[in-house]
């Protein structure tokens, strides 16, 4: 059984072939030709402990353009209510023969934990501040899609570092693939130990814009402040909310990204969301083929577990 925990796991030569096999998924994802019945057969279990509609939504279309049965257990009807743990509610799902488990959780290491459990496949969802891996990977071929290339891009990732599992995930694709990171956030907003992970630190939004080929913004994760928003969010919008301003200073082709769910007017200007420049719906059409990708590669084609 292999499973996708996260980006750290993967070698250049894996993202890469993982990129190409989605880039050939393409056609399929968006419907162009029909469904490839390569999961026929298998049983796919969706199990979101945190809200979700990009991923949960991908995940489950992507399962079932390849042909899967696809179930998604809602974790707010289900027993986990009554108190069922997370390695239980694991081991139930398990029983009922699943042949990969897709799963998001709030906290890091509990996609992990929950691998080390079950016979069956695990893809990471999302799991705390820690690895968002098929994320990245769609920006990743977001990215390769606009550009024709990833190596030797400039990409600014802005806003909230220190909460986010997309900026790291990002970051072990980009800098494994020789881009140069540059990360721009209040120092408030950065995790310790963050100058070994980008190439750059920034803490001005006009200088680590500059020249960029990407700007990836963050959403500013108000659920994880507890109440203590440092600094105030009209503060934070009018020194690092991208706006036709901020945005002027890097290259002119020069893309933008955001994951969702986005805060308007919050870390970005309505206008620059809907733009000329925004890739960010693209970044959700890629979000399917990469999906697509990933449980083909994980999931040998015929047989049963
Ligand atoms: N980008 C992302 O993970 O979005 P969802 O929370 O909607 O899945």
């Amino acid at each position: 059984k292999r499973h996708l925990l996260g980006i750290a796991d993967l070698n250049q030569y894996e993202i890469v072939d993982l990129l190409d096999r989605a880039e050939r998924m393409i056609p399929v994802s968006r419907q162009e030709r029909k469904t490839l019945p390569t999961l026929s057969g298998k049983t796919q279990i969706n199990l979101f402990f945190e809200p979700s509609t990009r991923t949960q939504g991908s995940f489950e279309i992507a399962g079932k353009r390849l042909g899967a049965l696809v179930v998604n257990m809602s974790v707010r009807t289900s027993s986990v209510t009554k108190g069922e743990t997370l390695i239980d509610t694991a081991s139930t799902l398990n029983a009922m023969q699943p042949d990969v488990l897709v799963v998001r959780h709030s906290a890091a290491g509990a996609v992990e934990l929950l691998s080390q459990k079950v016979g069956c496949s695990v893809i990471n969802a999302g799991d705390g501040a820690h690895e968002h891996p098929t994320q990245a990977l769609l920006d990743a071929l977001t990215i390769r899609q606009h550009k024709g290339r990833i190596s030797g891009l400039t990409v600014a990732i802005c806003g909230d570092i220190a909460n986010s599992r997309v900026a790291r995930s990002n970051l072990l694709l980009l800098n494994a693939l020789n881009v140069r990171t540059r990360v721009v956030a209040p120092k408030t907003l950065l995790p310790k130990g963050i100058e070994d992970m980008a190439a750059e630190v920034f803490t001005d939004m006009h200088e680590g814009l500059k020249d960029a080929d990407v700007v990836m913004m963050l959403r500013l994760q108000h659920e994880r402040f507890a109440g203590r928003m440092i600094p105030s969010v009209r503060e934070y919008y009018h020194f690092y909310g991208l706006d036709a301003e901020k945005l002027a200073v890097a290259r002119p082709d020069a893309i933008v990204m955001h994951p969702g769910p986005m805060n308007r007017g919050v870390e970005i200007d309505p206008s620059i969301a809907d733009g000329p420049r925004s890739v960010i719906t693209d970044q959700v059409e890629m979000g399917v083929a990469v999906r697509m990708a990933v449980l083909d590669a994980l999931l040998p084609a015929g047989g049963t577990k």
